[in-house]
């Protein structure tokens, strides 16, 4: 065996999919604590030998949209055809192939909700970067940018005027400082939310967990929710056992609220099982959509609370999520049956 082979073991396990190791480790750790077998496919550096058939297990993929920032400019390639090799063979895969082509798409995301009739920001798409003024001519500014592949806020700039954006072409242009991945820059209205936050409501099981509050009043874009990504707030001091945090949670909103039921039926129709959605609340009352992660990095701060309340966090939902869906594809594979 190669050292670049994908690992296997012999029973059914969940194998997770993913590009960045340090994002791993909370949903490891909380499937030890249930004793759920595990075993990490990292990308890119791997081979997969075509002729062969998958392990038996429960796949779940964390590929997220930004790893080309991280790794290699084909990773989601790579990503692609493993997905493909394993519903070839027809193995049960969380957040599987389809669901892989949204999170790498803000323009597929935003026809699957407006095809849904929820409220989305007014979106044009430039293909290279010549056309982006040209894209911008119908907005009326301000408006933002953001790369269609995206995630941790990548393009994501706002622009007050359509000179500004006349000025920064060329960094969206191939080799430019801002060039997104695939060509393909958005421009998008800018939505003014009624307060300084948006929400991440957070769905595990195709079923709504909570939504979080993130602060936007530091007029940052880069809304990663990680540990690595949370940014000390000038000033802050925290009071409680918790340090001050850009994230809390969103009680009002739950399972019942309305716009909460109609994401929970969107991923029904496209599959997705596990997902982190954005939206803006406008002063209008509207509840603007646009951003559908496919893979979120639950907020350690936000986790620690949930877990001090006496609430399951979320990794630790997931976990059990998935220990649940191994049991179901473990009692379908006669061999792991037999050795039962
Ligand atoms: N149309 C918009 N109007 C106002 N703010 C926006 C808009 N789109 C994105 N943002 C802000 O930028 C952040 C990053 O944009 P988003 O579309 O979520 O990209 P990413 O996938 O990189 O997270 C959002 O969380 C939000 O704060
Ligand atoms: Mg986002």
């Amino acid at each position: 065996m190669s050292s670049h082979a994908l690992p296997a073991v012999v029973d059914p396990a969940v194998y997770i999919i993913h590009d960045n190791p340090e994002w791993i480790g909370p949903f490891t750790e909380a499937l030890d604590r249930l004793g759920v077998a595990h075993v990490e496919w990292l990308l890119p550096e791997t081979t997969i030998d075509l002729t062969a058939e998958p392990p038996q297990g429960l796949f779940w993929s964390r590929l997220s949209a930004s790893a080309h920032t991280r790794t290699d400019p084909h990773v989601k390639e790579y990503g692609r055809a493993i997905l493909d090799w394993l519903a070839a063979a027809e193995r049960r895969i969380i957040n599987g192939r389809g669901v892989y082509e949204l999170e790498v798409s803000k323009i597929r995301q935003h026809r699957e909700l407006a095809a849904r009739g929820f409220e989305v920001p007014r979106t044009a798409a430039a293909f290279g970067a010549e056309a982006l003024t040209e894209a911008a001519a119908a907005f009326t500014p301000p408006f933002i940018t953001k790369h269609n592949q995206g995630g941790k806020g990548l393009g994501v700039r706002r622009f007050d005027s359509h000179a500004e954006l006349a000025a920064a072409t060329e960094e969206f242009a191939l080799g430019g400082a801002n060039a997104p991945i695939d060509g393909i820059t958005l421009i998008q209205e800018y939505v003014q939310p009624a307060q300084p936050f948006i929400t991440r409501a957070e769905f595990i099981g195709g079923r709504f967990h909570f939504a979080v509050r993130v602060d936007v009043s530091g007029g940052s874009f880069e809304l990663c929710p990680a540990d690595a990504c949370e940014i000390p707030r000038a000033g802050a001091t925290g009071t409680g056992p918790f340090p001050v945090s850009q994230f809390s949670l969103r009680p009002e909103i739950t399972r019942h609220t309305p716009l909460i039921g109609r994401l929970e039926s969107l991923m029904a129709d496209l599959g997705i099982e596990i997902a982190g959605i954005e939206f803006i609340e406008t002063a209008d009352g509207r509840q603007v959509v646009y951003d559908i992660n496919t893979n979120t990095n639950y907020n350690p701060t936000v986790e620690a609370a949930e877990r001090e309340a006496g609430r399951q966090p979320a990794v630790d939902r997931i976990a059990s999520m998935l220990a649940t869906r191994l049991d179901e594809v473990t009692a379908l594979v006669p061999s792991a049956a037999a050795v039962r």
